[in-house]
């Protein structure tokens, strides 16, 4: 997904299976500091491999962290840490969009250069410099560490710096306004055990902490690396004299709780038959956002959790809208602002200021879009109220680079749910955003979806041999970032699996207990039988002229059309070879009959073979081409013959990149999502 323009969702109807998500990004990014920070080495398991997290690897990196993957397992990282000394006195650390990046590094950085020496310049994405950081150097500055902003006053990028040997005031409280982002109090919770050797270090909230079910994760990490915060309610925090970061060797991140938010959602909206299950997080949770787990189950969800894991199915239908206070699940509270597209009644969501400042201004971001799929939104400085659509309609909706937005808005493609009037499909702007935190959400997504098969578009691409087809079938797949089926792959696999077993092509009814029995996965172009890839075999010479008898069978054939027909799923197919478009798919959405003379394709078959240093000549070739085109056309069993309702595209004269743009251009023109741009 990550380089898409958009991705076009058709209308959904149902969900039903399990999940496992990626690791908390709270919990990654602070356990990654914490491992830096401390002594000795701290093996991480089940970290987030995410664009924030990987911000936040690269910085400690920088700073001289040893940082080593696991060969036998990539879930886990070791980390060798700094035992709170410099290594590296000078850096410049660029992090992106990370939020749990930059304001911890920051408050680490300012009091190790401020009492060890040094110099970090802390920067970011241009969002990230629209970020509130103000009261964070408020809070440091007394304490004499020394930040300059580099930009606007207030935001970053900051640099940090100072002279070995200096001396902080750590006597009299910190302050620190709790008010604006949570992230303060954590930065500064996290940083300020380095300075905790001449007494007590004790923080104190200005203003109503928000957000404190992220705070309750620091302390519980930082109790993990041994530091016992002493909290007086949610104002007054103590850090004992001495305090020093021990790692626990080996640490464990739970599942992401706001990203489960969205399969809890799918549950409740689309989990009529069968549950949607999500492993990795539970009720033992230390995320506050398992308390979006309650908020769900008051809107009609019917939860059921155990210590790690969630199944959610609908409960009451429609959804029951409601009123609350989202302060302590401010990130899952998108995800309510969704749900209550299929509530009855309007859902009112209070407490929401920080919306304002996070990767973008979600307030407004969420208005416009659910506004643009005809819900009716009224909006405040800190609450958002939304009343279903009356009408649905289809929409390209906009995501800010905002990774929740992606993917609290891909559930609106369940509207037939709801009763839309058509079902409409909605488009995703930019859904690679979603790498923040979850790099295979849609995948995932996709994985447990139903949809009415008739409402997942096709696109059939034939041709006879050497047209390029299997070339652009793969390319136009990718530009749509829809599934794509290798018919030819189906009948070689089918092939290879004989002559291994020695059944020879004669033998019907042992073909066709080889085809019930096939066992095959694609992902993308790589393909495997019963586990074992075979991507090299199933090219071989060999293989391709067995699978050519075979394929002549109309037993196989038919044996093989469920298994085909199994990859129609959302949010789309692009599906090659002979009979994608005449019977397989007959009522695919735009069919594609590629030609080239045979001339140019013997030249390009030509052209490949002595690339792989394989020497022919190209008269041969051409006699091949030929005789296999005649023998195409007239056998029996699906000849090679274009669809009548095919476009013809003759790519003779045109490259690959040419003739991809052409198919993308005929299907805008039959895309409800595009007619009328
Ligand atoms: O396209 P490829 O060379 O991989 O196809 C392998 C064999 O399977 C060819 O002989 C082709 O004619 C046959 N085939 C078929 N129907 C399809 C795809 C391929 O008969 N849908």
């Amino acid at each position: 997904m990550f380089a898409l323009p958009h991705l076009d969702l058709p209308p959904l109807r149902g969900a039903a299976g399990t999940v496992r998500l990626p690791g908390s990004k709270s919990i990654s990014n602070r356990v990654l500091l914490l491992a830096g920070l401390a002594e000795g080495t701290t093996e991480i398991h089940d970290l987030l491999d995410s664009d924030d997290t990987r911000v936040m690897l690269q910085a400690l990196r920088a700073l001289g962290c040893s940082l080593e993957r696991l060969e036998a397992d990539g879930a886990v990282l070791r980390v060798q840490g700094l035992g709170g000394r410099l290594r590296v006195r000078e850096a410049e650390l660029f992090l992106g969009n990370a939020g749990t990046a930059m304001r911890p590094l920051a408050a680490a950085l300012a009091v190790l250069a401020a009492t060890q020496g040094g110099c970090f310049e802390l920067r970011g994405v241009p969002r990230m410099h629209e970020r509130p950081i103000g009261d964070l150097v408020d809070a440091l500055r007394p304490l004499g560490c020394r930040i300059d902003e580099l930009g606007t006053p207030g935001y970053p990028p900051l640099r940090v710096s100072g002279q070995a040997g200096g001396r902080l005031a750590t006597r009299q409280p910190i302050r620190v306004r709790g008010d604006v982002s949570s992230q303060f109090l954590t930065a500064l919770l996290l940083a300020l055990p380095l300075v905790s050797d001449a007494g007590d270090v004790v923080v104190e909230v200005e203003g109503e902490l928000i957000s404190k079910p992220y705070v309750e994760i620091t302390l519980a990490l930082l109790a993990r690396f041994g530091i016992q915060v002493q909290r007086a309610g949610w104002s007054r925090f103590t850090i004992p004299q001495g305090s020093r970061y021990r790692t626990p060797g080996r640490i464990h991140v739970e599942g992401d709780a706001s990203s489960a938010s969205y399969f809890v959602a799918l549950g409740a909206i689309a989990a009529l038959d069968a549950p949607v299950r999500i492993e990795g997080v539970g009720r033992d949770s230390i995320q506050g956002d398992i308390a979006f787990l309650d908020a769900a189950a008051a809107m009609g969800a019917q939860v059921h959790a155990g210590p790690n894991w969630i199944e959610v199915r609908r409960g009451r239908w429609p959804l029951q809208a409601i009123e609350l206070d989202c302060n302590a699940i401010p990130d899952a509270a998108m995800t309510l602002a969704v749900m209550a597209l299929y509530a009855q009644g309007t859902t009112r969501l209070s407490g929401i200021a920080s919306w304002r400042v996070k990767e973008t201004d979600r307030i407004t971001a969420m208005a416009a879009e659910l506004g643009r799929l005809g819900a009716q939104v009224d909006s405040g400085d800190d609450f958002i109220a939304v009343t279903p659509p009356a009408q649905w309609r289809a929409a390209a909706l906009a995501t800010y680079d905002d990774h929740r937005m992606a993917m609290c808005l891909s559930l609106a493609a369940f509207n037939p749910l709801a009763g839309a009037k058509p079902p409409v499909p909605i488009r995703i702007e930019d859904p690679g955003c979603v790498a923040k935190t979850f790099p295979d959400y849609f995948e995932t997504l996709f994985g447990i979806v139903q949809a009415d098969p008739a409402e997942v578009p096709v696109i059939a691409v034939d041709g006879p041999s050497a047209s390029g087809k299997g070339t652009l079938a793969a390319a136009l797949a990718q530009r749509l970032g829809w599934h794509l089926l290798d018919s030819g792959a189906v009948y070689r696999a089918l092939a290879l699996a004989a002559l291994r077993q020695g059944v020879v092509p004669e033998d019907e009814p042992a073909l066709l207990r080889l085809a019930a029995a096939l066992d095959l996965r694609f992902e993308g172009e790589r393909v495997w039988l019963g586990g074992e890839e075979i991507g090299d075999e199933l090219r071989r010479e060999e293989t391709g002229a067995m699978a050519s008898r075979v394929a002549a069978l109309p037993a196989v054939r038919r044996a093989l059309h469920a298994l085909q027909l199994s990859f129609h799923r959302a949010p789309g197919l692009v599906a090659d070879g002979r009979d994608m478009g005449t019977v397989v798919f007959p009522g695919a959405a735009l069919k594609v009959f590629l030609t080239a003379s045979a001339a140019e394709r013997a030249k390009r078959r030509h052209k490949q073979l002595i690339s792989k240093g394989i020497d022919t000549k190209i008269t041969t070739l051409l006699a091949d081409i030929e005789a296999r085109d005649a023998r195409d056309r007239s056998r029996s069993a699906a000849p090679l013959r274009a669809a009548e309702d095919a476009l013809q595209l003759d790519n003779s004269q045109l490259g690959i990149d040419e003739s991809v743009e052409l198919v993308l251009q005929w299907w805008r023109q039959r895309n409800p999502l595009d007619r009328g741009r």
